[in-house]
């Protein structure tokens, strides 16, 4: 199966600004892009601070952007955003139990899509109610296998300033997923950086958001940077899981494949 990962869009209200960019513009350019070249993607996860400010004009923009695409759209929610204006525009029937989770049943395995907002807070969490869906998730994903989509990582990445703010109980999460066996792969956002690795026998990726980056500091301090957005290509089935990072904005590939 094919898979877009889309993440950290930090919509604000439409024109203004953020860090000297325009979160809404950005999205555009990444959803055309996604749709010219990826339309016979099985989904489209957008994981989280899809805005930030939980603006409700920010989520209108986003719901009037996500209605024309051709592949299905699964949004979910990162600690800059707000349920209840999030629950204002795009109804009761994006929640799951309370919260903005749900499992996507495909043919080459289970898309497991958390929700680790934990409101007021920029670290996540999964509370005992949040664990015990998890935990049925995966159950019901069997031998299909799960890849399992979490705004806030479980993992750290060595850099203090995120390590910080990461799912605060991730080893809650680890002990269901080595009980479980079937996580095949653990997608996250909120980093804002293009990462891989290997986290308790766990195979992970994050990505760059589609508006400000953090600056690659391994110093207890954020730093904003305008490095390039992506967007990522995955490839998933029984064999693997291949990620594709994709700087939509970048014109040097169209120009090389045009000439
Ligand atoms: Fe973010």
């Amino acid at each position: 199966m094919k898979l877009i990962q889309i993440t950290d869009l930090h919509l604000v209200t439409p024109g203004e600004t953020l860090f000297g960019l325009d979160p809404l513009a950005r999205l555009e350019a990444c959803l055309a892009d996604v749709e010219r070249h990826h339309a016979d993607a099985d989904a489209i996860v957008i994981s989280g601070d899809l805005t930030h400010d939980g603006e409700p004009a920010a989520y209108e923009a986003l719901a009037e952007r996500i209605a024309e695409l051709t592949s299905p759209v699964h949004l979910m929610l990162g600690n800059h955003d707000r349920r209840d204006t999030f629950r204002a525009v795009f109804g009761e029937r994006m929640f799951e139990e309370g919260f903005v989770q749900k499992s996507v049943d495909l043919a080459d395995g289970m898309l497991v899509l958390l929700d680790t907002l934990k409101e007021g807070a920029v670290e996540g969490e999964l509370c005992e109610a949040r664990l015990a869906w998890l935990e049925t998730q995966l159950e019901g994903a069997g031998e299909k296998g799960a890849y399992v989509f979490a705004h806030h990582p479980p993992f750290r990445l060595h850099m203090p300033a995120l390590d910080g703010v990461r799912l605060g109980n991730s080893e809650a999460f680890a002990q269901i997923a080595r009980e479980a066996g079937n996580v095949r792969h653990i997608f996250a956002g909120h980093v804002h950086r293009p990462v891989s690795g290997n986290w308790r026998g766990l195979s992970f990726s994050a990505l760059r958001g589609t508006n400000q980056q953090t600056a690659l500091v391994f110093e207890d301090r954020f730093v904003t940077s305008h490095e390039p957005p992506a967007y990522a290509v995955i490839f998933a089935d029984s064999a693997g899981v291949v990620v594709h990072f994709h700087d939509f904005l970048d014109q040097s590939a169209e120009a090389f494949a045009s000439s």
